[in-house]
């Protein structure tokens, strides 16, 4: 494993960040009807990611765990189990992220990115997650009704007040980053370090305007859904017949986002990756990622992939993308997929 720092930033974290917006399942389901977390096997992921060199966890006061929206009963579930995995390792040697903006309660406070609500939350984030600060902060996505101004002064007395290290954003328009930007240059306040946001094979609007305000600032990517939510791994086409399929333990079947995935240029592209992986012996995931990690340099930015998991197979199968190197050739054979009509 390397350490990459974040961004203009001196902290240093690892090549690949883990997630926790979806965690290992159980069969069964709670009094709600929602299946329930596996938090031996969710723990033990964490810990393995960890072993192996894995510094940096990213997690959200709003995430479940096995579920997404997540209703008002299931919200900070993930948060506790990171809190699991922390009391097994030194605090100190995790960079630890988390977010603040989607709703917690049902009172007209009870979400957005106001004075108020971030100092609520990060109360709770910091309870939830059984340590004393959070390595980064990030606001998850816009709140038209608060001030700009009024967030970042609020972020910034959490970093004072030693409860926060960092800031970032996630899933802004770049103007709106900008604007952040701006203001904090203009009144003396800390910067985001790092935007949070989608970006994989399939998925690349970020190179046409946050990738460059991510260089102008010093920012490091983040970068979610690095496998598409799971698309890029193959589990859903059927290569024998050429067509889309759902396993049954899939992502798919308990979540309705990944519909958008399944049109003709996407399944095109995955055949042609999957002729890629078969020529170096790799699996998709792992050509998907280091495709991801490969683009730091082209693009001349950091880009950090934020790999979920829901099984320990998969977290060695994603890992082992660190010994996967793409030539220009494969680069190539991807853009050409990816243009083909
Ligand atoms: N800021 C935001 O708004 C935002 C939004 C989304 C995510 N995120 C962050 O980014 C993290 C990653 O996002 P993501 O979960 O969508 O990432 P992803 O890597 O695109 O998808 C992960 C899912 O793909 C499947 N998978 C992963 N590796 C596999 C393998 N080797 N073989 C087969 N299946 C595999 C698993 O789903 P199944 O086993 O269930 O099929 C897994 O849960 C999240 O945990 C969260 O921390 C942030």
């Amino acid at each position: 494993m390397q350490y990459v720092k974040l961004g203009w930033s001196g902290v240093k974290v690892s090549q690949f960040c883990l997630g926790t917006w979806y965690l290992p399942r159980l069969d069964s389901v709670d009094e709600f009807g929602v299946r329930r977390v596996d938090v031996d096997t969710a723990v033990k992921v964490m810990r393995k990611a960890y072993d192996e060199g894995v510094n940096c966890i990213d997690t959200a006061n709003r995430y479940h765990g096995a579920m997404a929206p997540v209703d008002l009963n299931h919200v900070g579930n993930a948060e506790r189990v990171v809190g699991q995995f922390l009391k097994t390792v030194d605090r100190e040697s995790v960079v630890l992220a988390t977010k603040v903006r989607g709703q917690m309660a049902p009172w007209p406070n009870g979400e957005g990115l106001s004075r108020k609500h971030i100092r609520w939350q990060i109360r709770e984030s910091l309870k939830r997650l059984g340590t004393s600060y959070v390595d980064l902060y990030q606001i998850h996505w816009p709140d038209p009704d608060t001030p700009k101004i009024e967030t970042l002064r609020a972020l910034n007395e959490l970093i004072e007040w030693g409860l926060v290290n960092y800031i970032g954003e996630s899933n802004h328009p770049a103007h709106d980053i900008v604007e952040f930007m701006e203001l904090a240059e203009r009144h003396n306040l800390e910067p985001f370090t790092t935007m949070q946001e989608i970006y994989n094979i399939l998925v690349r609007d970020i190179e046409r305007d946050k990738i460059p305000v991510a260089k102008r600032y010093g920012m490091a990517i983040l970068a979610y859904s690095p496998l598409a939510q799971g698309v890029l791994t193959g589990k859903y086409v059927d290569f024998n017949n050429r067509k889309w399929s759902t396993p049954s333990d899939s992502r798919a079947v308990i979540s309705s986002g990944l519909q958008g995935y399944f049109n003709d240029r996407n399944l095109r592209v995955l055949l042609e990756l999957n002729e890629i992986a078969k020529s170096k012996g790799a699996t998709l995931s792992q050509v998907s990622l280091a495709w991801l990690i490969g683009m730091q340099e082209r693009l001349g930015v950091t880009i950090i992939p934020i790999i979920g998991v829901t099984r320990m197979e998969q977290l060695e199968d994603n890992l082992g993308s660190l010994n996967v190197k793409l030539s220009q050739d494969d680069f190539n054979r991807i853009e050409e997929a990816l243009k083909a009509q």
